[in-house]
């Protein structure tokens, strides 16, 4: 069976292909997104904008948004619940030149929801279908959807709400197979996404959660019989997933990394992060970003550590000059990408 389709038909736009980068709030800015897009993804989203946000042209909001012109075809995601403004909102993210605009009904977060936005649409579904109306009514370019399976274990409605954005409109919906009431705690359950497509019509499925190789997304494809998949956290710190995840669709052997590709890839993301910040963000983000890329070796924990104590980019850009990369080894993933966050206080 190949799953993967190169290219891949979104509505009225041709993509390169069916997998997709996901928006990650704090960490999916314009630097990350120049490591991924490297790789060819068939979409890349931006993290989440508040629709509030972008209606007062709030500058920072507008920051999140950045992107450089060789990072097409690339999403735009609003979150909100305002059905009166939402219109708005998605003319605003075309407006800016992306070639999608997305609505977010999965964020878990408590200063999200409390006013019935992220994850808290999942329990006002036809609000859901109200706010994507409004959004096809207002642009040209294809609306899609993200959703979690539902609010929480007794009110599983992905199958549900996957109708009615069919029925408003939306070319996509991405479904994350965790309860909002999971967090990012336990495994997603795919059998959610696999009910989504047999109540799918028209509207492509696309499956996230626990995709983090190559193998795991052609199990993906397989389990669920989506269209398309999202890598999310298995990108922090691993940009060359997406390129790991279609040769594994083309049945080619995967690529050995070693400590060298590590060292070049994670000196090339200090470098766009260095040309995008201000020093004190800088080294913030150096730290964290660090962080991902060396979770991953056994025998880089001393740098990871000296990193985190480091006090400007200067001392970062020294200790990964000074560190003795070949004692390294990468070749087997130690840890999940999701205890590196947690550890970090990164997201
Ligand atoms: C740090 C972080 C930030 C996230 N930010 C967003 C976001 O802005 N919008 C969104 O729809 N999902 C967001 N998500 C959810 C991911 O896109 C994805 O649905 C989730 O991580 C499950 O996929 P995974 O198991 O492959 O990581 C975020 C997840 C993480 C870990």
């Amino acid at each position: 069976m190949n799953y993967l389709q190169q290219p891949f038909q979104l509505g009225s736009i041709t993509l390169p292909s069916n997998i997709f980068c996901a928006p990650l709030a704090g960490c999916s800015d314009l630097p990350f997104r120049k490591m991924t897009t490297q790789y060819r993804p068939g979409l890349v989203y931006c993290e989440m904008v508040k629709m509030d946000a972008l209606i007062r042209n709030d500058p920072h909001t507008f920051r999140l948004l950045d992107f450089s012109p060789g990072m097409h075809p690339i999403g735009g995601q609003i979150c909100g619940s305002k059905a009166q403004i939402a219109g708005k909102c998605a003319k605003m993210i075309e407006e800016l030149g992306f070639d999608v605009v997305d609505l977010n009904c999965g964020c878990p977060v408590d200063k999200v929801t409390k006013d019935g936005s992220g994850s808290a649409l999942l329990r006002t579904p036809e609000l859901i279908g109200e706010i994507l109306s409004n959004m096809v009514a207002a642009v040209k370019i294809p609306v899609t959807v993200k959703i979690r399976a539902g609010w929480d274990s007794l009110s599983i409605n992905a199958a549900e709400i996957t109708k009615i954005a069919e029925q408003a409109g939306a070319v996509a919906i991405c479904i994350h197979g965790r309860t909002r009431a999971q967090g990012y705690k336990g495994p997603a359950v795919w059998d959610y996404i696999r009910e989504c497509k047999e109540a799918s019509s028209t509207i492509k499925i696309i499956g996230n959660g626990d995709v983090t190789s190559g193998l795991a997304a052609k199990e993906m494809f397989s389990a669920t019989g989506c269209d398309a998949i999202l890598l999310a956290r298995a990108t922090m710190g691993k940009p060359w997933v997406i390129d790991d995840v279609c040769r594994t669709l083309l049945g080619l052997d995967p690529l050995t990394r070693t400590y060298a590709d590590y060292r070049e890839k994670l000196m090339e993301h200090f470098q766009y992060i260095l040309s995008y910040q201000p020093e004190k963000r800088a080294m913030l983000d150096m730290r964290r970003v660090g962080c991902w890329y060396l979770k991953q070796g056994r025998g880089a924990k001393s740098l990871r550590e000296a990193l985190n104590r480091s006090k400007s980019t200067e001392e970062v850009l020294a200790l990964m000059a000074g560190f003795s990369w070949e004692s390294v080894d990468f070749s087997s993933h130690l840890e999940d990408v999701e205890s590196q966050c947690e550890e970090v206080g990164a997201c």
